[in-house]
């Protein structure tokens, strides 16, 4: 029996669906006993059902329908190629469905997927994988905590700081973003996004990048410092090099931990494997995520064993997930690691990064900021941007806005796109400047 159609209920009000069931009715979405629901599911499309079942991030979701992957092209279901720009925000360092990467994950999942919670049974591909990643880092980096997601390597870093240092304060910087979740929102570089999600965790203080503020005010109360070595929400901002080996130095001499976040600059995006290697600095915490897994979802923070060791002890289990460092996860992150290893120098990016700057000219752009293939196109207003972005998809290729830099366009091409296919991708984006210039002139 349907109950009372939506539209003749307010918004936002609790109303009694039935025995023992309650519902907020939200906006114009229609409740229906489950039977009816179904029902009127079996018609709908995918889009249909994105909207109507799928949580929504935002009122304007890009909205492609993509039916499979493949180097650096996504299809949608008619068929249409797109150039993936954004390698699906940093994740597909490699390109998508790399043979090798895909075998890996069939070969775990054959062997096992979940077995018990984190850190309690020795999995070899979690081994394995830690064990690579540290052969590629600096030696005090060498226990890796894996983490579901980006947002959690944060958490877990937060706690491992003030675990070691047993003190109150973190430093961050305005215009950063390290994750969305609780502690990690409380990071996030911007009033805007923070404030409905308040009470926030206390002892932050919020700084500009590059600023001799955020230096002066590590102090003995500083459990410790955590910002992007290249911040990549703010439009690809880089720190300059006296500055951060300052930020390094003074946390030395407070005995604050220096917390450095790669989950987007990390795996080669900036040209080098890390970031921090371009400033000649070691962070005590290093955060890793996106590309970690090779499109599996993998997050984690690396320590010396030192430190990490204090999530062990006083309290025992000081910091537990089931998931983490899945071992199918592990198993792709480790394949897609060893195909990027083995192309670094085949990737050219010095190169690309060159392509980049010279190809991407044009009247409406004010600047172009790069890091390796990486990089932020300055236009004067988020709507010109939002156009041009419009315009690009159009013409098939998949790119999007900065979350702190709306007037920037992202580009961000998987690390194996090709010189030429990048100069020819580099062209289309020009193209389609040249059309929206058009449509402005008339
Ligand atoms: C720099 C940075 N840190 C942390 C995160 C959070 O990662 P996740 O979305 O996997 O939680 C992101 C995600 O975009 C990020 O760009």
């Amino acid at each position: 029996m349907p109950y009372k159609s939506a539209t003749q209920r307010k918004p936002g009000v609790v109303v009694k669906t039935g025995p023992k069931k309650y519902a907020i009715i939200h906006n114009s979405i229609s409740l229906y006993s489950m039977s009816d629901s179904v029902n009127k599911n079996a018609a709908l499309t995918n889009r249909q059902l994105f909207f109507r079942h799928v949580a929504q991030t935002s009122p304007e979701p890009i909205g492609l329908e993509i039916a499979r992957a493949e180097g650096i092209y996504q299809f949608d279901k008619t068929g249409k190629k797109y150039v993936d720009l954004i390698s699906g925000f940093s994740v597909c360092n490699i390109g998508h469905s790399h043979p090798e990467v895909i075998e890996a994950v069939k070969r775990q999942s054959q062997a096992y997927m979940h077995l018990i919670v984190y850190g309690e049974f020795i999995e070899s591909p979690q081994v394995q994988y830690a064990k690579l990643l540290v052969d590629h880092l600096p030696t005090s980096l060498n226990t890796v905590y894996f983490t579901n997601s980006g947002t959690e390597a944060t958490e877990g870093a937060m706690k491992l700081a003030k675990r070691v240092t047993g003190r109150p304060h973190i430093i961050c910087f305005n215009n950063s973003y390290h994750g969305s979740t609780q502690g990690a929102l409380s990071l996030m570089g911007s009033e805007y996004w923070r404030n409905a999600f308040r009470p926030l965790l206390p002892g932050i203080s919020h700084f500009d990048y590059n600023s001799a503020d955020a230096i002066e005010a590590i102090d003995e109360t500083t459990a410790c410092v955590i910002l992007e070595t290249v911040q990549a929400e703010n439009g690809i901002i880089k720190p300059s090099k006296e500055w951060i080996q300052a930020l390094h130095k003074r946390c030395k001499e407070q005995k604050a931990l220096l917390v450095l976040d790669e989950i987007q600059a990390g795996f080669a995006r900036t040209g080098t494997l890390w970031a921090f290697e371009q400033f000649n600095i070691v962070p005590d915490i290093l955060l890793l995520g996106k590309a970690l897994g090779g499109g599996m979802p993998l997050g984690a923070f690396i320590a010396c064993q030192q430190l990490m060791q204090t999530l062990a002890a006083d309290p025992v289990l000081g910091h537990i997930s089931t998931f983490a460092g899945h071992p199918v996860s592990c198993a792709a992150g480790k394949a897609a690691f060893e195909v990027l290893l083995e192309n670094l120098t085949r990737y050219e990016i010095a190169q690309k990064e060159t392509i980049l700057k010279t190809h991407l000219q044009h009247s409406l752009i004010k600047e172009v900021r790069t890091a390796g293939m990486w990089a932020a196109i300055e236009f004067e207003s988020f709507e010109l941007n939002k156009k041009i972005i419009r315009m690009c998809l159009d013409r098939g290729i998949i790119t999007d806005w900065f979350l702190f830099a709306p007037e920037c366009m992202r580009v961000a091409p998987p690390l194996s796109i090709t010189g030429a296919e990048l100069i020819s991708v580099c062209q289309e984006i020009i193209i389609a400047m040249n059309e929206v210039f058009a449509e402005k002139a008339t």
